[in-house]
């Protein structure tokens, strides 16, 4: 023992000169793609052969009935899975220059490739994978030679095989690792905080070397930017395995709110012909010290203390960017989703991307990383289940370790909603999949998201898992954790209220199921699917002790999915989102933010006061505001002075005037805390015509990398600055100097004008646009042009740097 607390004190001490071999990482980038093997194409990846359309119901026109929304039959489907053409084939082709091949070794890294690709290098075969969302290596050293190689990526979607939109493509990053034949197992490298509090944390590295040498050994840095450093190592042993423990004091625990994070260099070294301390290679991972707990007695803590869990589910998608991986619009996601006060995403239904871990580590998100939509059997008829039996394990097994360093992770879900919930083959399923997690990575609790609770919790479906989550069904919350002996429960899926930005539907009714004549629905917020509900009753759950959070369908709309309208052509898109496809916050995003952003005040109405029609007419206003009291006057004329109420489903987390008579003018409300003390106010004017363009750009100077983007979002305006709700102009852009225009969107769910063509309507007054830079350092120059008065103009300037 003695010499054990020598020996590691010895090696805790020793910082030693290390001769560096070779290790490059070569980003592919730029691929020759074709669709049909005769015209070819240069493209840069992360691509998406489908995103630039034109949208079409042809493209995946279905006859089906989705039975996980209580169908019993068949109908047309239309947009499903956004009516864009992802069906059918793409090849990628790379010319790879390689010389000095001599003791190296290759591996080709995908992150995930939509779908089944099959990869050749120079003609043969070198290997394949089913999963379009998932992460999978290939060693192609054997079919690499010396000059000029080949790499060929085919890949295929086929029909009926996604809920969802998918896309389609190399959609993520494709690496090329050379190192020396003596190398980490990148994937072996498992780093885990055992226990963390503020003065002490014990952190556990556990690393794999392979065709390594005799003698070698792992050094391990340990470093953050705030001065400190450790360093450590250990032999290599005969299986290639080593472990370091590291007891770090004072640690900078990683949490949403403080999302600290050290870097760990894994070295492997050894003796090289009489040199010594030559690094073989070499791996460099951010990660976060943090510990997570779940239990009867205090819930889901994090670093020890109890928090709820304020997650949004989010498909992979990123809007007009279709699935094309994209580091500024995924920390778009996340500004907007913080600033809303949540604090997690459920990566809903499938692996997330290695990028959106990297962000969600790095700005402070936590995330429930999620496999499979379904098991052995299908929810659609070509989905993941034509897979499941042969490639699962593999599967879960990738998932893990490629993201099992990200602190951001606090469960693995290995399914939503899948059918087997009643059947004892499910419980075995489940069983075996829970544990193959544990396997390889003990640190984390498994959940899966379950929809039927009456059958999962006879069949011991739910009882088993780590975490059980349940998809709606609220109502059923306080049967549920009656029969779990886990004694909490999580939603896994909540609301799937349904809402159109700035559209508003009278009379206002709390229904499920609306649908209207121009496909969209209602923004009161009160409107939902008949196995869905409102945000209030999942807020009102929540006071339980024993729920731990919630995840809301949706954070952002998403391609595809567009329920109500499944039936209905032009919808094409989906009504659930938080916000809506563009990003832009629909009044929803308001409620949620009044109940979980405690940091800051909300103060938000609605309707828009800018109605024509409704002179006279009951309009009934909300406010969505932390603050329990409220006055409101239209035109000066109080409308009456109400606090939210303990009952109520409508009235418990909002503040409602459901007889207001319109009148155009001012609409204003005064809020008061609990000591009934004025504590800010809000006022909206009735619009009047189109002006000018208002202009919000979310970064004003952004990276000369020839990939960042600048989200612009434009808003007509009125003479007086208010905005005009009821615009639909159609906008002109042009962009000039250092970038490009990229892409557009309004939100619409029914809009079939083209996300890469520089103009569009705007829907309810507002569009975004997205512009790319440049390789090189300067300005884009964007101008906006309205098509119908070409007065109303406006230009901005981004620099790129
Ligand atoms: C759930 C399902 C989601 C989505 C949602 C819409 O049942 O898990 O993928 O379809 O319904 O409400």
């Amino acid at each position: 023992m003695l010499f054990r607390i020598l020996l590691s004190a010895l090696l805790t001490c020793v910082y030693v000169q290390f001769s560096y071999a070779d290790h490059r990482e070569i980003n592919l980038k730029t691929w020759e793609f074709s669709r049909d093997n005769v015209h070819w194409y240069t493209v840069k990846i992360p691509h998406d052969w489908a995103i630039r359309g034109p949208f079409d119901k042809k493209w995946d026109l279905q006859n089906v009935a989705i039975t996980q929304n209580g169908e019993t039959e068949k109908t047309e489907k239309s947009g499903r899975s956004g009516a864009l053409p992802w069906i059918g084939e793409g090849i990628y082709r790379y010319h790879l220059r390689q010389t000095d091949l001599k003791s190296r070794h290759a591996t080709l890294c995908f992150d995930g490739a939509m779908s089944e690709p099959t990869v050749y290098v120079n003609g043969q075969k070198a290997g394949y994978w089913a999963y379009g969302y998932n992460a999978f290596r290939l060693n192609i050293t054997p079919f690499l030679h010396e000059g000029d190689n080949l790499i060929e990526v085919h890949l295929k979607n086929i029909e009926e095989s996604s809920r969802w939109y998918p896309g389609g493509g190399l959609y993520r990053p494709v690496t090329l690792v050379i190192t020396d034949k003596a190398r980490i197992d990148t994937w072996g490298t498992y780093i885990r905080t055992v226990s963390a509090d503020s003065l002490k944390a014990v952190v556990s590295i556990d690393m794999k070397a392979l065709e390594f040498l005799q003698g070698s050994r792992f050094v391990v840095d340990i470093t953050n930017k705030y001065g400190y450093h450790v360093q450590k190592s250990c032999p290599v042993d005969l299986k290639g395995e080593g472990r370091i423990i590291f007891h770090v004091a004072r640690p900078k625990l990683w949490s949403p709110e403080t999302p600290y994070l050290y870097k760990v260099r894994v070295k492997l070294v050894a003796d090289k012909e009489g040199k010594p301390n030559v690094v073989y290679d070499e791996q460099l991972l951010n990660y976060g010290v943090r510990i997570i707990d779940i239990t009867k007695e205090h819930g889901f803590r994090l670093n020890g203390v109890s928090r709820k869990i304020k997650g949004v589910c989010l498909h992979h998608d990123l809007g007009p960017l279709g699935a094309a991986v994209n580091k500024a619009a995924l920390i778009r996601q996340i500004r907007i989703l913080k600033d809303m006060g949540c604090d997690a995403i459920r990566t809903a239904h499938n692996m997330p991307s290695s990028l959106q871990m990297e962000i969600c580590d790095s700005m402070g998100m936590m995330v429930i990383a999620e496999s499979f939509d379904m098991w052995v059997y299908p929810k659609c008829k070509n989905g993941y289940a034509r897979f499941f039996k042969e490639w699962s394990d593999r599967d879960i097994m990738n998932l893990i370790l490629n993201h099992r360093n990200h602190p951001c992770i606090i469960m693995w879900s290995i399914g939503n909603e899948i059918p087997e919930q009643w059947s004892k083959e499910g419980v075995d399923i489940s069983k075996h999949l829970q544990d193959l997690c544990h396997s390889l990575d003990p640190s984390r609790m498994v959940t899966q998201g379950m929809d039927r609770p009456d059958e999962a919790l006879a069949s011991g479906f739910a009882q088993i898992m780590d975490v059980p989550g349940f998809n709606y069904r609220v109502h059923k919350y306080d049967d549920n954790i009656r029969k779990l002996p886990q004694g909490f429960l999580l939603g896994t899926e909540t609301a799937s209220t349904v809402s159109s930005r700035n559209v508003y539907k009278f009379p206002v009714k709390v229904t499920d199921n609306a649908v209207y004549s121009d496909g969209q629905c209602s923004s009161y917020d009160t409107e939902y699917c008949s196995w869905s509900n409102l945000p209030d009753d999942d807020f009102s759950m929540q006071d339980h002790p024993w729920i731990i959070g919630q995840f809301v369908w949706t954070g952002f709309d998403y391609l595809g999915e567009p329920t109500p309208y499944d039936e209905y052509w032009p919808s094409r898109s989906s009504y659930f989102g938080i916000c809506d496809l563009a990003g832009i916050p629909k009044d929803r995003y308001y409620l949620y933010r009044s109940v979980w952003n405690t940091n800051s005040h909300t103060i938000h109405l609605l309707p828009h006061w800018t109605w024509t029609d409704r002179i006279g007419k009951i309009t009934p206003v909300f406010c969505y505001t932390d603050y329990p009291t409220a006055e409101l006057f239209v035109n000066g004329k109080s409308q009456g002075r109400i606090s939210k109420s303990r009952d109520g489903r409508l009235t418990k987390y909002r503040l409602c005037w459901n007889n207001v008579v319109y009148e155009p003018g001012e609409l204003k409300v005064v809020v008061y805390d609990i000591h009934s003390n004025k504590a800010g106010e809000k006022r909206i004017y009735t619009a009047g015509i189109p002006h000018a363009l208002k202009i919000d750009v979310d970064r004003d100077v952004i990276q000369a990398d020839g990939n960042d983007l600048a989200f612009i979002t434009v808003s007509m305006i009125d003479k007086s600055g208010n905005e005009v709700p009821t615009s639909q102009d159609e906008l002109n852009v042009k962009v000039s100097g250092q970038g490009s225009f990229k892409c557009i969107c309004n939100g619409d769910a029914t809009n079939l004008q083209s996300f890469v063509e520089p103009k569009m309507k705007l829907f309810n007054g507002k569009l975004v646009i997205a512009v790319q830079s440049s390789m090189k350092k300067g300005k884009i120059k964007v101008n906006i042009t309205d098509a119908v008065n070409k007065k109303i103009t406006k230009s901005v300037s981004i620099k790129t740097e």
